[in-house]
């Protein structure tokens, strides 16, 4: 395996310095070369979002505040096409979910992952341990807030539009989120408390159109957007570690809502090869099922509670 320079054709652009002393354990500055590109224009992204499924749709006014009450966020009386045509006046906050399930945004990302695997030395996605990969494309307003919180895969983020400032934060000690506030459930709201005092154990990453960054997995970080519109992209993906992490951290949310709080990943690794092997035998059974907007609403609710689907926007929720 050879690391080598970026070229200007890769859409992802890496130091080599960077792959080969931060990947995947801190976060770093990348360039790319997406913005521009016909897929990434509002035209495009209106077209996607009113095509999207829409639990893949996700919309609030964008005036928030890095430690968000969730109840408190004020929806918007639009539809989500209309909201990506008037983002430049309607002071929203919008992220597009799952953009690889259409045919030409799932190309789109995988090349932009395959130009990081060929940057690493290697000559597929599969070689470089990039599986389930997706794409999240943020639309927001100028001055919009993405609340704290955390995602549970590696992501390579893209500026294309406007100018973005993420501030990310090292939870090591865990001091600034805790391991039960880490398990993973649909039915826990993603925002996490946020303190001022946090601010200064973070790092900014102040991007512009062309620049982005590589955000490790479960790093806490908010996002604010600057005086203008924005369009941005999170490309991820996980390795088999990060799936089975992941595993473990729902089973652990699960087990926790029963009553029996679990030790975290890693602390008893048998117990933990028990409950990965229980959760993933159940979602073999339920996965079929999830294949309609309808069932997979109505899993979420069966299975976490009504707190499960907070996201729609609209009554039936
Ligand atoms: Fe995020």
């Amino acid at each position: 395996m050879s690391r080598h320079e970026p070229a200007t054709h890769d859409l992802i652009q890496i130091r080599p310095k960077d792959l080969a002393g931060k990947f995947p354990n801190q976060p770093f500055a990348t360039r790319h070369a997406l913005s521009g590109h016909a897929l990434m224009t509002l035209p495009a992204l209106a077209d996607l979002a009113r095509g999207l499924p829409r639990d893949q749709v996700e919309y609030s006014a964008g005036d928030l505040a890095p430690n968000q009450r969730p109840e408190d966020v004020r929806m918007i009386d639009l539809s989500p096409d209309e909201v990506v045509r008037r983002i430049e006046t309607a002071n929203a906050w919008m992220v597009l979910k799952r953009v690889e399930t259409d045919p030409a945004y799932g190309a789109l990302v995988r090349d932009a992952l395959l130009s990081v695997a060929r940057q690493r030395g290697f000559a597929s996605l599969e070689e470089a341990g990039f599986h389930d990969i997706q794409g999240f494309i943020f639309v927001s307003s100028a001055n919009a807030v993405t609340p704290f919180h955390f995602d549970a895969e590696e992501n390579f983020f893209v500026q294309i539009h406007g100018d973005k400032f993420f501030h990310i934060f090292d939870n090591a000690d865990r001091a600034l989120v805790s391991e039960e506030e880490l398990e993973i459930s649909p039915a826990k709201h993603r925002n996490l408390a946020y303190r001022d005092e946090f601010e200064a154990r973070g790092e900014v990453f102040a991007m512009k159109e062309g620049d982005g960054m590589f955000v490790p997995y479960l790093w806490p970080h908010w996002v604010r957007t600057g005086s203008s519109w924005s369009i941005s992209m999170a490309i991820t993906w996980k390795s088999p570690q990060v799936s089975r992490n992941n595993t473990l951290l729902t089973a652990n949310a699960m087990l926790r809502s029963m009553g029996y709080p679990q030790p975290a990943p890693g602390a008893r690794p048998v117990l933990d090869a028990v409950k990965v092997a229980g959760l993933r035998t159940a979602r073999a059974v339920v996965q079929p099922l999830r294949r309609s907007e309808r069932m997979r609403r109505a899993i979420r609710g069966l299975v976490f509670g009504r707190k499960a689907n907070y996201y729609y926007n609209d009554k039936a929720a």
